[in-house]
């Protein structure tokens, strides 16, 4: 398989197996590669143990991590594959080629598809099961491949943290023994995130970089292995924490794809690939507007008069969404109430809610609603009516988390009724935004083990079905902040709410950790008020709103207690980003080296002949030295003029990315917007 950089080989040899040969750069002559011939090291070493399998499956004499298990229906335990036959298709995005493998025995089919993204340097890998008998087969294990990286002592990548607290970036020396990530709590992302990392001590623009993001939200799982034998193996797919699938005759079962690429020159190839294909064939087009949301102004506590005073600041401030969240329906004052009681709030908005939509759109804004329709409160309405639509063990008292229960959204009635809520909302009020929370982990989830897995592709479903009939609103996926950011639900939802914790400075760091993998128009980034209500801390507001603008720009301030200079500020900012959002949300973005002792934050974002420079010293030490910043992505014989807040510089290409620019901010929290322009 070839991209534009890159080879991936692999054959089947002469015992039918489908293995592995070469992933790396591009090696033109695929005549050269060769099978070797299984042969066995000792009786030991089964030949299966150092035979690079693409698809190893449980049976046999295999001991490694394997991607498939299943039970046949008279309780054999072995999968035995052989080559059948091979398909290629083509489509305008990519090219796959299907190689098709059956069970020796059972009439299970075995498709593993590797789809060729040539341009972008990246391949998808995900296997499809297909039960052509007329027993029901039990899956107990699916992992959509496997990968093989030639080397020992890796450096394995993916983010740590918990909620408040999401992407942490940690590094782990990849050694002898496993390396398990996972999510076992139905919401995916705080905790760790779906993705590998393998690396040669790469830097950003120097070594060896494998990597592999899994399309999947909820429950998955990864391993990493070195073996005994040289390689390093990494896999990926559904969790076999509490799942099995019953593969019914005559049906089939795809598992979630591997979004996967190899760079050899550093990290930022990786995050230039995987952002342009999430650009290209993923996200919606179209720049996302500056939103602004009451949460952090009014939590619970929402009035129609209140909300009506915010969306006219937010309008004065240049905001172009107004964004009301949690509180408007139901009896939902606090956490413990309201949640499946999708009325509106009559002491909130005696009128109705359209008081306030009318008001928004008068201002001219688009208008967006919180909801969080996977879940009910045990004192709501709809649980006394439908006690049964929750997960549950008869048995058990359910467990609740906020106050909340999670509802069976795999049940037709369950999944009809958030179906219709949310097309009643839609059709009768001019909404152009929900921002879907979902608050708790899932727990609990019944008899069936496979409810983990079908939970989320109901969701998908929903939010699928109910933008056919309303395609052009948008859907941010919040999950208490940075629950939901993965590959899967990327595409389906148009923007994730990346993390609770607004703390400009924390954000940093989130935010540069987000930028590997994912895209930057998807990162909504909110300006809020100081003391941050996490961290406690104070940051002048500029440092609050640059850090903002690194992504989709949203402010939750409580505005109405903003002062002259605080609008004045606002106003600027708000229309400094509107200038360069499409640099932003569309450009190419670089994380900048420098060797300064002072610790500066600096991201480049370039698109066509323009670009922008954020460069943050949250805090000064060491006599405030400055810094020299080389800068990425620029044409060598070209001039550019670099715009600064004291004074402008020209210089060409050659000389900013070679030598650099002198730069200095002093103080704490300083900040500073630069703007890069193709003379
Ligand atoms: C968690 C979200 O991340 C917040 O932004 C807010 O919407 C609250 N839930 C509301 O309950």
């Amino acid at each position: 398989l070839q991209t534009r950089s890159n080879s991936y080989a692999f054959g089947i040899d002469n015992q039918g197996l489908v293995r592995h040969l070469y992933w790396g750069s591009r090696i033109n002559a695929m005549e050269d590669f060769e099978m070797p011939e299984l042969a066995e090291v000792s009786t030991n070493d089964p030949v299966y143990e150092i035979t690079k399998e693409e698809f190893p499956v449980y049976g046999g004499l295999r001991y490694k991590e394997h991607c498939l298990k299943v039970t046949f229906a008279d309780g054999t335990r072995d999968v035995a594959y052989e080559y059948v036959n091979y398909e290629i298709q083509k489509n305008e995005q990519c090219e796959e080629l299907v190689i098709i493998l059956k069970d020796k025995h059972y009439a299970l089919v075995m498709e593993l598809h590797y789809k060729i993204y040539e341009a972008y340097d990246l391949m998808e890998r995900f296997v499809v099961l297909k039960n052509e008998s007329t027993e029901v087969m039990q899956i107990e294990k699916l992992h959509s491949g496997q990968f093989h990286v030639p080397y020992e002592g890796l450096n394995f990548r993916n983010v740590h943290g918990h909620w408040g607290a999401e992407q942490q970036k940690f590094v782990q020396k990849v050694d002898y023994g496993k390396i398990i990530f996972e999510n076992r709590r139905g919401i995916s992302s705080h905790n760790h995130n779906p993705y590998f990392i393998l690396d040669q001590d790469a830097t950003e623009t120097t070594g060896n970089v494998y990597f592999g993001a899994l399309r999947m939200t909820g429950n998955f799982s990864g391993a990493v292995e070195q073996t005994q034998y040289g390689e390093t193996l990494v896999q990926m797919g559904i969790n076999t924490h509490d799942f099995t699938w019953d593969l019914k005759p005559g049906e089939s079962f795809a598992s979630p794809e591997i979004l996967c690429g190899y760079s050899a020159d550093g990290f930022q190839t990786m995050s230039h690939n995987l952002h342009q294909f999430a650009n290209d064939f993923l996200l919606r087009e179209g720049l996302r507007p500056v939103l602004y949301n009451s949460w952090e102004a009014t939590g619970f506590d929402v009035t129609v008069q209140e909300q009506k005073k915010l969306a006219a600041k937010a309008k004065e401030l240049g905001a172009e969404l107004f964004v009301v969240d949690d509180g408007w329906f139901g009896q939902r004052h606090g956490i413990d109430n309201g949640l499946g009681d999708w009325y509106v709030n009559k002491e909130k908005f005696p009128n109705g809610i359209d008081e306030l939509i009318d008001e928004v759109k008068a201002q001219g804004l688009l208008f967006g609603i919180w909801v969080e329709p996977e879940m009910v409160n045990p004192k709501a309405e709809l649980y006394a009516k439908h006690p049964d639509w929750i997960y549950h063990f008869d048995t058990r008292e359910s467990d609740t988390s906020r106050e909340q229960y999670v509802l069976d959204l795999t049940k037709n009635e369950v999944k009809a009724f958030v179906l219709e809520m949310l097309d009643n909302l839609l059709s009768n009020h001019e909404i152009d935004y929900i921002k879907w929370d979902a608050n708790r982990p899932i727990s609990q989830t019944n008899l069936k083990k496979d409810l983990w897995y079908k939970h989320i592709q109901a969701l998908y479903d929903i939010v699928k079905e109910t933008k056919k009939k309303h395609p052009a609103v948008l859907f941010e996926a919040c999950a208490s902040g940075g629950g939901r950011i993965d590959y899967g639900i990327l595409g389906i939802f148009d923007d994730f709410w990346t993390s609770d914790n607004t703390d400009a400075y924390d954000r940093l760091f989130i935010q540069d950790a987000y930028s590997y993998i994912y895209p930057i128009k998807a990162m909504r980034a909110w300006v809020t008020d100081c003391p941050n209500f996490l961290s406690n801390r104070v940051i002048p507001m500029k440092f609050r709103y640059h850090s903002a603008m690194m992504g989709t720009l949203g402010i939750g301030c409580n505005i109405l207690k903003f002062t002259e200079e605080d609008i004045a500020l606002s106003q600027e900012m708000i229309a400094q980003y509107k200038e360069i959002r499409p640099i932003i949300q569309e450009g190419t973005f670089y994380r900048l080296n420098h060797t300064s002792a002072n610790d500066y934050f600096l991201y480049e974002y370039m698109k066509g002949n323009e670009g922008v420079l954020f460069a943050f010293l949250p805090q000064s030490k060491l006599g405030h030295r400055g810094v020299t910043v080389k800068l990425r992505g620029l044409e060598e014989n070209a001039s550019y003029e670099l715009l600064m807040e004291d004074g402008k510089l020209t210089k060409s290409g050659s000389y900013l990315m070679k030598h650099g620019f002198d730069m200095r901010l002093t103080g704490d929290y300083a900040s500073m917007l630069i703007r890069i322009n193709k003379l």
